[in-house]
C-alpha cells in the first residue's frame, strides 16, 4: 500500500531541505516508497549527464516525483533540465498556490490558486535573429504558439481544481487586445470552457496589466486565475511575493501520466550547506503532492502542524528569524507527535 515516488533531492540547498523535508513526511505517516535519482549538477558530477536516463525511467514508471532545485550548468550547451521534464511528461498544468501563512500582515489572508500553461506561449517560441549591413543582431524574433487544444485543457484543468476544491471562480487572464491571435484564443476557449461549469463556477477575464495591478490593490478579489506560459511565470512570483517570498512558494507541475512537485525557489548557492535554507517551500509542495495521490487527511494535518508552528513564532531567515532548516522540521515533528 506503499505508493513509489521519485525523490530527487538536486543540488545547493536542496539535499538538506529534502531530507528535512523526507523526516516530517516520515513522522506524518506519508504513504511514499522513495526512490532516489539524480538529476542537475550531481548528476553531472556522477555521470557526466544532467537528467540520467534512469532517473527520467524511475519517473516514467513511478509517475510521481518530488524535486529539489537544480542548478542548470551554465555552457556547454545544457538544455534547462526543468524545461526537458515538462517535455518529456507532457507536465501541462503548472500550479502554484499563495495562500497568508504568516497572519497579521499586509496581505493577510490570501488565498490564490494560479494556474500557468507549461509547454506552450513564448516559452516554446522559436527565435531568430536577422541581420542588417554589419549588425549580425540587429533585429531579434520571437515567435509563440499557442494550440486550441491546449488552451482547452488547461482551463479545463482550473475548472476541475475548482469543482474538487470548492473554489468558486475562475479568472482568464490574457492580453487579447493586443496579442489577440496568441491570447485571444486563450480566452476564447476560456470562454467556451466556462459554460460546461456554468452555476458550478463564475468566470471571468482580466488583461494581464490590470490583473498585475489589482493583485498588489486587491488581491482578495481572486481565487483560481489561469493563464498562459509567460504571464503564468510572471504573476506566479507575483502572489509568491504577496505571502512571504520564495521560502513559502510551493508548485506541481502535473500531466496526464505524470505529475512532479517543487518549491518555486532555485538551488539558493549562497546559502547552500550552511543549514539556514527555509524546507517550507518544499514541504507545501509535499501537501500538493499529498492531495495529489488523494491522501488529504495527511494533506490538512501537515498543513495545521506548519500553521501552529508558524503562529508559535518559529521563522527562518529568509523570514526575518534565526531557526535553521533542521529546526523548522523538529518543530513540526513535534507538532505532529
Ligand atoms: P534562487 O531561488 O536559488 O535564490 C534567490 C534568493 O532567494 C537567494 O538569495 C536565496 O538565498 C534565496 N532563497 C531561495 N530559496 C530559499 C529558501 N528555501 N530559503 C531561504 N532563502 C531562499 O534563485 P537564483 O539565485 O536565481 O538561482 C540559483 C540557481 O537555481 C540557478 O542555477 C538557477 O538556474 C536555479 N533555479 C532552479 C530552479 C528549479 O530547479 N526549479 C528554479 C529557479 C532557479
Ligand atoms: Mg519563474
Amino acid at each position: 500500500d506503499k505508493i513509489p515516488a521519485t525523490l530527487i533531492p538536486g543540488d545547493g540547498i536542496g539535499p538538506e531541505i529534502a531530507d528535512a523535508v523526507v523526516a516530517v513526511l516520515d513522522g506524518l505517516g506519508a504513504p511514499f516508497a522513495w526512490e532516489n535519482q539524480l538529476a542537475g549538477m550531481a548528476a553531472v558530477a556522477d555521470s557526466g549527464d544532467p537528467l540520467p536516463l534512469q532517473t527520467i525511467e524511475s519517473i516514467r514508471r513511478t509517475g510521481l516525483a518530488l524535486k529539489g532545485p537544480l542548478t542548470t550548468p551554465v555552457g556547454g550547451g545544457f538544455k534547462s533540465i526543468n524545461v526537458t521534464l515538462r517535455q518529456e511528461f507532457e507536465l501541462f498544468a503548472n500550479l502554484r498556490p499563495a495562500r497568508t501563512l504568516i497572519p497579521g500582515g499586509r496581505f493577510d489572508r490570501i488565498d490564490i490558486v494560479l494556474v500557468r500553461e507549461n509547454l506552450e506561449g513564448f516559452y516554446a517560441a522559436m527565435e531568430n535573429w536577422l541581420p542588417i549591413n554589419h549588425d549580425p543582431k540587429a533585429v531579434a524574433m520571437s515567435t509563440g504558439f499557442n494550440t486550441r487544444a491546449e488552451c482547452a485543457r488547461i482551463v479545463r484543468y482550473a475548472f476541475e481544481h475548482a469543482v474538487k476544491n470548492g473554489r468558486k471562480r475562475v479568472t482568464v487572464v490574457h492580453k487579447a487586445n493586443i496579442l489577440k491571435a496568441l491570447t485571444g484564443l486563450f480566452l476564447e476557449e476560456g470562454r467556451k470552457v466556462a459554460k460546461e461549469y456554468e452555476g458550478r463556477v463564475e468566470m471571468n477575464d482580466r488583461i494581464v496589466d490590470a490583473c498585475a495591478m489589482q493583485l498588489v490593490l486587491d488581491p482578495w478579489q481572486y481565487d483560481v486565475i489561469v493563464t498562459t506560459n509567460l504571464f503564468g511565470d510572471i504573476l506566479s512570483d507575483l502572489i509568491a511575493g504577496l505571502v512571504g517570498g520564495l521560502g513559502m512558494a510551493p508548485g506541481a507541475n502535473i500531466g496526464e501520466n505524470a505529475a512532479i512537485f517543487e518549491a518555486v525557489h532555485g538551488s539558493a548557492p549562497d546559502i547552500a550547506g550552511k543549514g539556514v535554507a527555509n524546507p517550507l517551500a518544499m514541504l507545501l509542495s509535499t501537501e500538493l503532492m499529498l492531495r495529489h495521490v488523494g491522501r488529504i487527511d495527511l494533506a490538512e494535518r501537515l498543513t495545521k502542524a506548519i500553521d501552529t508552528v508558524l503562529a508559535n513564532g518559529l521563522r527562518t531567515r529568509d523570514l526575518g528569524g534565526t531557526a535553521g532548516t533542521r529546526d523548522v522540521a523538529d518543530a513540526i515533528l513535534q507538532q505532529l507527535r
